[in-house]
């Protein structure tokens, strides 16, 4: 198995959006036997909480399932359960290395640096701008799953 972890601030923005996207590719790829994939927070300020109304109302336009997506911090022992850690910004990546103590490991990554972006994804919880969000995320999604395929033997 293959486990992806998504990581952001607040995960009821970002991260949810790119679980909820992510495994939609992946269930299109018939790969849901051998890829889970999560999301977290760094904080704990949305623990228990469903995603922002407009992560859901992105999803909902793009027709992508939103089931069980449910705020949780992230921990220490997700860095031993998860082969990909993957933040959205940077901050988010100092966070990681902070909760998991384990600074600069390979399987931690900033979403958008797997694409010719190499950028932060903007926090639509303070841009307002949840399309634009959605679309560099389902971009950085998109090259998270060339990536596995190329490191994994899949098919
Ligand atoms: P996220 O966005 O990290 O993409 O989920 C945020 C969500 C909540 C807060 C900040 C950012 N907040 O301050 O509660």
């Amino acid at each position: 198995m293959i486990n992806v972890l998504f990581v952001c601030l607040g995960n009821i923005c970002r991260s949810p959006m790119a679980e909820a996207l992510f495994r939609d590719l992946v269930e299109k790829e018939n790969l849901s036997g051998k890829i889970t994939v999560d999301s977290a927070a760094t904080s704990s300020w949305h623990i228990g909480s469903p995603p922002h109304k407009g992560t859901l109302a992105i999803l909902k336009k793009y027709n992508i399932s939103a089931n069980g997506l449910v705020g949780r911090q992230l921990t220490k022992q997700d860095f031993e359960k998860f082969d990909y850690i993957i933040g959205m910004d940077d901050s988010n990546i100092r966070n990681i290395f902070e909760i998991t103590g384990k600074p600069k490991h390979p399987k931690i990554l900033r979403l958008l640096d797997l694409t010719e972006h190499q950028k932060d994804v903007p926090d639509p919880y303070y841009t307002g701008d949840f399309e634009e969000t959605y679309q560099l995320v389902s971009e950085g999604c998109k090259s998270l799953l060339e990536k596995i395929h190329n490191e994994h033997y899949l098919k």
